[in-house]
């Protein structure tokens, strides 16, 4: 919401947000439909490729193209998992709790790429921004905790790096980066970056040169993370 906010307010830009439950954005995101409307909400669930499909439609018929794709979303536990199934200890680790979590914060990115492409190509400077975090460094891997959130956003970066190089041709970018510790849900209330600072520092380092963010693991100052 906080990246979808300060691109409406800040950026002027037309905005899709997309959600689960689109039902549930507040109604100052996403005013009723008019010709001057700036926002749409837009219903996906990465677990659903149907849904995401019909996501890029709607977009296609609203759009002539997309600047930019924010792939978001993401769990750090198994949804309806005990947490030790996807964040525990190795004997504690359920198979059916790990694809769930690729497939939210994987596979469901990656298809979003792929379902929004045609579209991100009629720009003259696309740019997908997959928001991972410095749990999927290898570089800083600290201990065994969070292993499928590691191990997936560690995925993630690799896509986006894919990803990168196909943009390249195309005067794109793809960048993945750690919005560091946010007070959201997933952050909880003592997380010391408010969600509106951090979606304002993502997006300044997402507009700028695309050959200096592509294919890039960078924190919301710019500066690279160890992969
Ligand atoms: N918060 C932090 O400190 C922190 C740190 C490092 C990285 N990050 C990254 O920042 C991003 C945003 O996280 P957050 O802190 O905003 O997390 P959050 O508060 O838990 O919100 C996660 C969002 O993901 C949505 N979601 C969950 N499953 C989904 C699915 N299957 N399809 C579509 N949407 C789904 C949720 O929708 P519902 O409302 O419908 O559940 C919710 O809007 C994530 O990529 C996260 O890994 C966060």
């Amino acid at each position: 919401m906080a990246i979808a906010s300060t691109l409406l307010d800040d950026y002027d830009a037309t905005v899709a947000l997309a959600a689960r439950n689109p039902e549930l954005i507040p109604a100052d995101l996403v005013p009723p439909a008019s010709p001057a409307g700036k926002s749409l909400a837009i219903a996906l669930d990465y677990t659903d490729q149907v849904s995401i499909t019909k996501a890029a439609e709607s977009c296609h018929a609203a759009f002539e193209h997309i600047d930019l794709l924010v792939n978001c979303a993401a769990v750090n536990r198994a949804p309806g998992w005990p947490p030790e199934a996807s964040k525990g200890s190795l004997e504690a680790l359920r198979a059916a709790a790990l694809e769930e979590i690729l497939s939210i914060n994987v596979i469901g990115p990656v298809m979003a790429c792929q379902a929004f492409l045609p579209l991100l190509l009629r720009s003259k400077r696309p740019c997908v921004v997959n928001v991972s975090t410095s749990r999927a460094s290898l570089g800083l891997v600290a201990g065994p905790g969070s292993f499928g959130y590691a191990v997936s956003k560690a995925a993630l970066n690799m896509a986006t790096r894919k990803i990168a190089a196909q943009l390249a041709d195309s005067g794109g970018a793809a960048v993945a980066i750690d919005p560091g510790w946010v007070r959201t849900r997933m952050g909880g209330p003592e997380a010391p970056i408010e969600p509106a600072a951090a979606a304002a520092r993502l997006l300044k380092v997402a507009i700028r040169n695309a050959d200096s963010i592509n294919g890039r693991f960078l924190n919301l100052d710019g500066e690279d993370v160890p992969w």
